[in-house]
């Protein structure tokens, strides 16, 4: 028979955590209850989860949540988990527009949905839509989405909404360079949701080059990059957007790109087209 206080000694990864989840206790209730004798049944579903965190699954893909912005959000090694630099995203979205406007906003790569979810729920005046190629992680974000607020397409990047405008489109595609030494530490979650080729752009191009079809007019593209990878999308972003403005996250690393689409009467954009 073993104790909190025995668990809280043994220095496993994470065992505060998997003590609260295993038990369903606060972190201070296990320090004020730290004599509490584990049942049997509780012992080996924390032995187990003591295990996997070993192995390195993330402790996200233990508890089966992750926090992001102001709710929680349901993930599965089907999703990506929501990282904190995405929350920068939100940040500049809702700077975006007028207090009353209705945006059409489109959320290219939505995972788990936290960026088309919280939008919706702290704008529910836009008209929100979220497309991933992969089935399973629409069924986490669907779950996400309580309020039922948002509309879920499956498909490769704009091609459920070929045509349609968006005042908004914003994406945290996968962006890791294919040979990056960081995958080792991230072999839990999906491929697709991180790597993207060579250089780690071919998502983000692909998603440059249809934007400006799928814009009104004036309509925001806002991406979450590597953090060495601005000075290229800046680049790429010139031919038809207008505005370009970079962001840093909270780390100081840059991460985000905002532009807006130039005037296609002052531009060359119908060789897009
Ligand atoms: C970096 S994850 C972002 C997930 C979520 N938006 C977030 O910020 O946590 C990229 C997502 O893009 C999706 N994805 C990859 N290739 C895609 C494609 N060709 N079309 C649509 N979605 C794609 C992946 O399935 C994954 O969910």
């Amino acid at each position: 028979m073993k104790t909190i206080q025995n668990y809280l000694n043994s220095g496993a990864v994470d065992i505060a955590p998997l003590l609260c989840l295993v038990l369903n206790k606060s972190s201070g209730e296990l320090i004020t209850q730290n004599d509490y004798l584990l049942t049997p049944n509780e012992k080996l579903n924390l032995d187990s989860f003591i295990k996997q965190r070993a192995s390195g699954m993330p402790f996200s893909y233990i508890s089966g949540k992750k926090g992001f912005y102001h709710l929680d959000f349901k993930v599965s090694p089907d999703t990506l988990i929501p990282r904190p630099e995405t929350e920068l995203l939100i940040d500049i979205a809702l700077d975006l527009f007028e207090k009353n406007y209705a945006c059409k906003m489109l959320d290219l790569g939505t995972g788990s949905g936290i960026i088309a979810i919280t939008l919706a729920d702290k704008k529910p005046n836009w008209q929100v839509l979220a497309i991933d190629e992969s089935s399973a992680a629409l069924t986490i974000a669907k779950s996400n989405d309580i309020t039922h607020t948002v509309d879920f397409l499956q498909g490769n990047w704009f091609e459920p909404v070929a045509n349609q405008p968006f005042d908004l489109i914003i994406s945290n595609p996968p962006y890791i360079e294919e040979d990056d030494s960081h995958l080792d530490d991230l072999n839990f979650e999906p491929i697709r949701a991180l790597v993207s080729g060579k250089d780690g752009l071919d998502d983000i191009k692909i998603i440059i080059n249809q934007a400006p079809n799928q814009l009104s007019q004036k309509g925001f593209l806002l991406l979450e990059h590597g953090h060495n990878q601005q000075d290229r999308i800046v680049k790429l972003l010139t031919k038809n957007f207008t505005n370009i403005q970079t962001f840093k996250d909270y780390n100081s690393k840059n991460r985000a790109v905002l532009a807006q689409l130039k005037n296609p009467t002052t531009n060359n954009l119908n060789e897009n087209r």
